[in-house]
């Protein structure tokens, strides 16, 4: 697997491929300040919900190395500030507020000077790095009990390698399968406003050698209707204790249409995607984004000057219409406990 979202530089900086600028070019931009990182992840450069809590444990290390004269409390007190910084940085992926309780609570429970904590949080960032990277070739181990040779699958916005550590999630399915030589062949909805399908999964799935072919969101139900949709894969941002999940908008939609189709969706995430303390899909931030990713997209003026709009950039499927839960521990199905 070719396909990364981010690395360490030889410097200690956090390196990641600016995803706003694919497929048409590949850039890798070096971040090591906290405002930088925040900035990366509000605007998507680095986006997924694994990839940004990796990228902010990363990323406040990198921060974190000018900080390694301050005295301990005083250490602690910028390890703090940059975690509460890049946790607000988006608020409905659970997987950014979960690495940087990671990264506080390492740096709090770590004895001694400020070298063996700085020491400490590098150990932890790549721990969550490593852990994401097991976990998606978990999930898509266990998929491959849905897949079989020749399933046409559907998959909406970007949960590939490019938004996670590893091989993705939901994509990571599709990559497993491959690898065993299952030919399989994907669906892939542009997801609009940003094109996350259309400039990012359409990129993995040719590098992969994958078939796939783009479909506008809006033909969703006619392709569902047409019989030719043997299964829908998709991420998410945030699970809820009673399993409804925010994931891209639009997987509401696809969740509908699938349910009066019969076509099985199943939504793939790891367990740091899943938020107990979250009892259900009201409860989760839902982002709004600028209207001008709806009225400007690729950049080019589509809707009149100060044309309002809405621009959710997640929406919650009610957990009736889900199939299943595919993590790295295996498959749930309903009835839940
Ligand atoms: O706004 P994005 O591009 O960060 O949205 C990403 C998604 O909705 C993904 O489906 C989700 O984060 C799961 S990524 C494995």
């Amino acid at each position: 697997m070719q396909v990364r979202a981010l690395e360490w530089a030889a410097s200690g900086a956090l390196r990641i491929l600016d995803q706003t600028l694919l497929p048409a070019e590949e850039r890798w931009l070096e971040l090591d300040r906290v405002d930088a990182v925040v900035e990366a992840i509000r605007s998507l450069r680095v986006r997924g919900a694994p990839a940004i809590g990796i990228a902010a444990a990363m990323g406040l290390v990198a921060s974190l190395r000018r900080s390694l004269i301050e005295p301990r409390e005083r250490f602690l007190a910028s390890a703090d500030a940059g975690c509460a910084a890049l946790a607000a940085a988006r608020p409905t992926a659970v997987n950014l507020t979960w690495a940087m309780d990671r990264m506080r609570r390492c740096a709090r429970a770590t004895p001694g000077d400020v070298a063996a904590i700085f020491a400490a949080l590098g150990e932890e960032a790549q721990a969550i790095w490593n852990e994401d990277r097991a976990m998606c070739r978990a999930i898509g181990e266990h998929g491959q009990a849905l897949v079989m040779d020749g399933t046409n699958i559907l998959t909406h916005c970007n949960t590939g390698a490019l938004a996670t550590g590893g091989i993705g999630t939901a994509l990571g399915i599709v990559h497993v399968a491959a690898e065993r030589g299952l030919r399989v062949h994907v669906w892939v909805s542009e997801t609009r406003p940003l094109f996350q399908g259309s400039r990012l999964t359409a990129w993995e799935l040719a590098r992969a050698g994958i078939p796939h072919t783009l479909l506008p969101d809006n033909a969703a139900a006619s392709l569902m209707g047409s019989g030719k949709v043997d299964l829908a894969l998709v991420g998410a941002d945030r699970v809820a204790r009673n399993g409804d999940a925010a994931n891209k908008v639009g997987t509401y939609a696809l969740a509908l249409i699938a349910r009066h189709h019969g076509v099985p969706l199943y939504v793939v995430a790891p367990s740091s995607s899943f938020d107990p303390a979250c009892p259900g899909g009201d409860a989760i931030p839902i982002e709004q984004r600028a209207a001008d990713e709806v009225t400007r997209p690729l950049g080019r003026q589509a809707a009149p000057e100060g044309t309002a709009a809405y621009n959710p950039a997640f929406d919650v499927t009610p957990a009736a219409l889900i199939t299943g839960y595919v993590t790295e521990n295996g498959i749930r199905t309903p009835p839940f406990d």
